[in-house]
């Protein structure tokens, strides 16, 4: 994509990387992803971050074009965040623009040497309030650690009431439209969702405390420009914001997820035989077979859930690997507020469902419904009806617990 003019001074420069579907080695972007920099074209020419180093052509090839085809009329570079999708052409891009600063904050001063094995770059180290003028603007750092590693920061244009947000506030989407409002709602709001299950989740108390000393700042804002995805403009700035103070909250929703992996089928009737149990209370429910989702889009689908259901047969006195997967992908994103249960089928030893409640209480959900269910061979009418009241014991806890909530 050509530069877009945002202002007559200020222009994205990013890559939109349309065929991208694996991101960062572990998640799935379905619709592609932008990284997003921008060239700020004031006395100190500055650029924002930079991209992935795939992408860095269209970078160099879109700042080189605002600049009369030289690189080295760029004044400064910005590194609100030192991970190789917004950094990983920042030594050629250092050697080629020459910058005469480089603004990051401390703890990316901290990693850039183990990262890019530097030490001799031109840094200026930006803790939360420190301010640089630009000429006719000025830049005011805000460190966000956390959101989503420790040198993550925001920096604050108030002369044009932009907030360049790094990665928070973004979302997975490549798009020929650079504004949020340019595009249809409902798939924004999942791309959002989705990056923020599968990337920022477990950092949610950072994420209420980061939005509290953001709105004690009373930054006026008017644009929010994260690092992907599409820019926050108007009243979408308070819209976004209002978003992951929900997402941060983690209110109970009520929708149900069951997950199963199976052999000859025995726990997947059992799973169906559960989730009718859920929607005969009202729940909604949605029946996943690990095997057949990436995990990341399964987490999505845990996110918008408020009871997680496990079933998952004994094989090898143990569960199988892509539940296995799952559970450990689930673990590490520590989802809140969740209840659940789980259940399997066995030939002889048995060993699933007590691995199961394991698991579920590693990645924090609270077992609920009665007695796991668990079944020798094939399930009979007798054990379906018995999961059937599972799924309808474990839909009422959920709805209790959501009243509870508010
Ligand atoms: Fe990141
Ligand atoms: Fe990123």
């Amino acid at each position: 994509m050509r530069p877009f003019p945002i202002t007559d001074d200020i222009h994205w420069v990013g890559a939109v990387a349309w065929a991208t579907r694996d991101f960062h080695g572990y998640s799935r972007s379905p619709f592609g992803t932008t990284y997003n920099a921008f060239l700020v074209k004031d006395e100190k020419i500055t650029l924002l971050d930079t991209v992935e180093e795939e992408n860095k052509d269209e970078l160099f090839c879109n700042v080189a074009s605002l600049l009369g085809g030289d690189l080295t009329r760029v004044d400064y570079i910005v590194v609100n965040h030192l991970e190789p999708d917004h950094a990983g052409c920042l030594v050629e891009a250092v050697e080629r623009m020459k910058p005469e600063k480089i603004f990051c904050s401390p703890m990316g001063a901290k990693n850039i040497r183990s990262i890019y094995h530097h030490d001799d770059w031109p840094l200026e180290i930006c803790p939360t309030g420190h301010v640089a003028s630009i000429g006719k603007r000025t830049m005011q750092f805000i460190e966000t650690r956390m959101l989503h590693w420790p040198d993550n920061m925001a920096t604050y244009i108030p002369e044009e009431k932009m907030l360049f947000s790094s990665d928070a506030f973004g979302q997975n989407m490549a798009t020929s439209e650079r504004f949020a409002d340019e595009v249809d709602r409902d798939k924004l709001l999942r791309a959002l969702k989705e990056y923020y299950a599968n990337i920022v989740q477990p950092f949610s108390p950072i994420v209420i405390k980061t939005l509290d000393a953001l709105a004690k700042l009373n930054l006026d804002v008017e644009m929010i420009l994260p690092d992907h995805g599409l820019i926050w403009r108007g009243q979408d700035c308070a819209w976004v914001l209002e978003r992951y103070r929900e997402f941060a909250t983690a209110k109970p929703a009520k929708r149900a997820l069951v997950i199963y992996d199976t052999m000859w089928h025995s726990t997947e009737h059992m799973a169906e035989a559960v989730a009718s149990g859920i929607a005969a209370e009202g729940v909604p429910v949605k029946v996943m077979n690990v095997k057949n989702d990436h995990h990341s889009t399964i987490m999505t689908e845990l996110f918008d859930s408020g009871a997680l259901v496990v079933g998952c047969p004994t094989h090898n006195n143990g569960i199988l690997p892509a539940m296995a997967g799952v559970l450990q992908y689930f673990k590490g994103l520590r989802p809140l507020n969740k209840v659940g249960g789980c259940f399997g089928s066995f030939g002889w030893s048995g060993e699933s469902v007590k691995i199961l409640a394991e698991w579920l209480d590693k990645i924090g959900v609270e077992m609920v419904g009665g007695d796991p269910i668990k079944v020798q061979n094939r399930p009979d009418h007798e054990t379906f009806t018995r999961c059937h009241e599972y799924g309808r014991a474990i839909a009422r806890e959920l709805k209790t617990k959501i009243e509870a909530f508010s």
